[in-house]
């Protein structure tokens, strides 16, 4: 065993939360909603199992003081937080002040300003809060949307929980997993921490990686389909057109059908994947799709190679939206199951939330489509009212931002209602976008601080809730200080 672990600028932050937990009798974990926050509560669960500390687990579609006052009114000494928790440090904080727990945290967003925390609980790391049992990358100058996510974070941990008996390597799959899930892949590829991580999946025999070809569905879709629906890259006569697709397949000379039935990628031999990847980088050519969009076409892919082939388990960007597809949903037990290694029952059950998370999701981009997105100034905005879930139109918005109608040169803003009284907004960039001073997070904070909400997250992607009747004021704010940021 390593004595520097997975992530080294990380290890002393993991032993201290190591060491907390294991001082513990029983500990409450609380974790996100989403494939990361799944995955970083099936990895500290597992972790804390193997090293004999019982836990309980709980997942919070938010963490506000709400969330926080309930679960320090639970009789649990010591609580994990995953996948959030360093943004909620002001609250956080003041009930460690107040003796409520003591919080062991696990999470890659950005940290509350420690200005607006309990002064006994925490420190100033760089203008972020921060304390003792804190392991977030940010405070060691990891980016925490790009290099290490929550389920990163959490597999660090679980590898400082690691004793004589098992090394926990075999929980880098779910980190995989947890990282494609929050859109980590930078040009399609795992870097920085992250990549320390496929390497001891890889070595521990659960993760595989390869260059293949990047669309989403590979395992799961037959062919037709793939290409079909492959939108990130529009080939004309072959996305969004079935017909198209089909007729571009049949013209191979290939027998991609087994039974009369279209097979799928996973399905290929290799040299039949390079016919049809080769057909159809020359098709885009000729249809003048751009070369760099074309270059994406072929990415970096993760696959786990212990889960049976054509099932979305097998690929970790199909698994991640499977579990996007549970716990969004209010079924995070589901999820959950699933990435314990529980198959049968739940499987199956997130396979039915699955189709219905997809239709949802193509019924919020034709949505967007239809009404399409107001310009204000620096900013885009669109209001989904409550035809689209608050818990899944950040994920519409960020596939808006790829679409026809939407400009891709400047932030979009997306409004979801929550109830009568609040409204869920959300925000995407793009690369670029950060490079040029786009830091959503504070936006997001701000902008929504005032208006009588509160938001935040990571530079690229944020969110927020505000009240209700406060978005025209929250797009002012949130264009003004965007103009800021990129002057
Ligand atoms: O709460 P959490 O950190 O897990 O969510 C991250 C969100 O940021 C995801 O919805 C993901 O799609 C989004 N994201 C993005 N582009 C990136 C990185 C993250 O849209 N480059
Ligand atoms: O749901 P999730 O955020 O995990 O989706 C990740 C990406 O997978 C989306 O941004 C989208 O590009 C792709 N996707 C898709 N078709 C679906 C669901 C997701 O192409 N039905
Ligand atoms: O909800 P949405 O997908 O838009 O969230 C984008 C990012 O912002 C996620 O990482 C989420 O955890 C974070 N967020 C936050 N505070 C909020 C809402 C979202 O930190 N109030
Ligand atoms: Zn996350």
């Amino acid at each position: 065993m390593t004595t520097t672990g997975p992530v080294p600028a990380l290890a002393a932050r993991a032993t201290a939360c190591a060491d907390r937990l294991r001082a513990a009798d029983r500990v409450l974990l609380a974790s996100h909603i989403d494939a990361d926050g799944l995955t970083s509560a099936a990895v500290a669960t597992t972790a804390l199992s193997r090293a004999d500390i019982p836990v309980e687990t709980v997942f919070k579609k938010q963490l506000d003081a709400t969330e926080i006052a309930s679960i320090a009114a639970r009789e649990y000494a010591t609580v994990l937080f995953t996948d959030f928790g360093s943004g909620q440090l002001d609250v956080i904080s003041e009930h460690v002040a107040a003796g409520d727990f003591e919080a062991v945290i696990a999470d890659h967003h950005q940290p509350s300003d420690p200005a607006d925390c309990h002064p006994d609980a925490v420190v100033d790391t760089d203008g972020y809060a921060d304390f003792d049992t804190h392991l977030n990358p940010l405070l060691e100058g990891i980016d925490g949307a790009s290099e290490l996510s929550g389920a990163g974070a959490a597999y660090v941990l679980a590898r400082a929980l690691a004793d004589g008996d098992t090394d926990n390597r075999d929980l880098a799959s779910l980190a995989v997993v947890g990282a494609v899930g929050d859109m980590q892949a930078v040009g399609g590829e795992l870097v920085g921490a992250n990549a320390g991580l496929v390497e001891e999946g890889v070595d521990a025999g659960v993760v595989e990686e390869g260059t293949d070809l990047s669309l989403y569905g590979k395992q799961t879709r037959p062919l037709p389909k793939l290409l079909e629906y492959a939108t990130e890259v529009p080939i004309p006569g072959i996305s969004n057109d079935e017909a198209g697709a089909t007729r571009f397949l049949e013209g191979l000379g290939l027998d991609l059908k087994a039974d009369g039935e279209w097979r799928t990628w996973a399905d290929l031999a290799d040299d039949e994947r390079q016919t049809v990847a080769s057909a159809l980088v020359r098709r885009a050519v000729e249809r003048g799709v751009p070369a760099d969009k074309i270059e994406t076409l072929v990415g970096t892919t993760y696959t786990l190679p212990a889960e049976p082939s054509g099932t979305e388990l097998r690929d970790a960007s199909e698994f991640s939206t499977l579990l996007n597809a549970t716990a969004r949903y209010e079924r995070a037990d589901v999820g959950l199951a699933v990435c314990l290694g529980e198959r049968d029952a739940p499987l199956e059950r997130a396979r039915r939330l699955l189709a219905n998370h997809r239709r949802n999701l193509s019924e919020g981009l034709t949505l967007v489509k239809e009404r399409g997105v107001t310009q204000a100034g620096a900013v885009q905005w669109f209001d989904a009212g409550d035809a689209v879930r608050e818990t899944i139109v950040g994920i519409v918005a960020g596939m808006a931002l790829g679409t026809d109608g939407v400009d891709s040169e400047k932030p979009i803003i997306a409004f979801a209602s929550k109830d009568d009284a609040e409204t869920k907004v959300s925000a995407r960039a793009t690369g670029p976008l950060v490079g040029r001073g786009v830091d959503l997070s504070a936006v997001m904070r701000e902008a929504a601080q005032s208006v009588g909400g509160d938001g935040g997250g990571h530079d690229i992607a944020a969110g927020a809730t505000v009240p209700a009747g406060e978005e025209d004021a929250f797009v002012e704010a949130a264009d003004e200080i965007i103009s800021d940021q990129l002057s």
